[in-house]
């Protein structure tokens, strides 16, 4: 049994895994009215949550905490003071228990979670709140085939939400807005496999100052983010000759932009998997999964250190 803790961003999550089986998986995430994420309030809210999401998740796996074998940890890429959180809870756990600590990149997770429902050498399309990037294993690596050049889609979705007076986070908003909408042009921005979002942005807070309607922007909105999310994902396809995509991240949620996805890989005959709501968005059972296949690989440590910039790139793979 592997516990797998998730503090990177607004979301605390406990996860177990064993076998490759996901047996718990509980979360809570920081909200706000307004504004977004202050990252010491959400490290907060993380500190006050971690103990009794612990002892739910053992609940619900119905395990005694002596089953675990290891604590895996999501200790980078993330805001420092809520990977601090998870670490240190991760720390005394794994003292107490006398079992190692496992560090996992959370993009990477993100990717391994969707091997988990089937894809075995999958392109990802990991399209979450901060990051916003095209994944593949290349030459012993999680190599990144394109990204975004400015912000995440979700920061995006959620920045221009909040500029149309919804609350945060936006994506689920934008989702029923868009619905009844019609189609306007936005400045739709790809380059390669790199796409960018300012430029969107702008134009939609203007158009919506001069009373276009918010059921058009959004449905636009969505019309064109996800189409250049799809290109740059199909791209990266066509560029690696891989035949599986996979879609990560709590943007991924979104069922146009899974519709889309569907279409672009029936067309190139490319099968297409997305994992369950609560695997795509930010969970322990993830870093649990992952955890348990780099323990297998012999990766656990007695100590680690959080890495708030660790580029998923950087992580050497030995685990496949
Ligand atoms: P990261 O994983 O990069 O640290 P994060 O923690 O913000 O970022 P997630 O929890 O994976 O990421 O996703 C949150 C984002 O998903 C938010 O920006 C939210 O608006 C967006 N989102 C959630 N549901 C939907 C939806 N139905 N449509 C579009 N976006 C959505
Ligand atoms: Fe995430």
């Amino acid at each position: 049994m592997i516990l797998g803790i998730e503090s990177t961003a607004h979301t605390f999550g406990v996860g177990i895994a064993s076998k490759g089986n996901i047996l718990a998986n509980v979360r809570d995430m920081y909200k706000t009215q307004k504004g977004g994420i202050i990252p010491m309030e959400s490290a907060h809210h993380h500190k006050a949550v971690s103990e009794s999401l612990y002892v739910k998740a053992l609940e619900t796996a119905n395990i005694s905490e002596k089953a675990i074998k290891g604590i895996a940890v999501s200790n980078a890429p993330g805001l420092a003071p809520c990977l601090l959180v998870g670490l240190e809870f991760a720390r005394r756990k794994a003292r107490e228990l006398n079992v190692p600590l496992i560090p996992v990149n959370h993009c990477i997770a993100h990717l391994e979670i969707g091997r988990s429902v089937g894809a075995s050498d999958p392109v990802l399309l990991y399209a979450s709140g901060a990051n916003t990037q095209i994944i593949a294993y290349a030459g012993g690596m999680y190599r990144v085939f394109g990204e975004t050049l400015d912000i995440g889609v979700g920061n995006f979705i959620d920045k221009v939400a909040r500029y149309m007076g919804m609350g945060f986070p936006g994506g689920p908003q934008v989702e029923i807005h868009a619905k009844g909408g019609k189609y306007i042009e936005l400045p739709y921005a790809i380059k390669g496999m790199d796409v960018s979002f300012s430029g969107m942005q702008t134009k939609i807070q203007q158009l919506f100052d001069k009373g276009m309607a918010v059921s058009d922007l959004s449905y636009s909105l969505q019309e064109t983010a996800f189409a250049m999310l799809v290109e740059a994902a199909e791209r990266a396809l066509a560029h690696t000759g891989k035949k599986e995509l996979v879609l990560g991240g709590g943007v991924a949620c979104n069922a146009r932009f899974q519709e889309m996805c569907r279409i672009m890989c029936s067309e190139r005959k490319a099968k297409f998997y997305c994992p369950e709501k609560s695997l795509l968005v930010d969970n322990g059972a993830m870093i649990a999964y992952t955890g348990e296949l780099l323990f297998n690989a012999g990766i656990h440590e007695k100590d680690i250190d959080i890495k708030p910039r660790e580029r998923t790139d950087e992580v050497h793979v030995t685990w496949r």
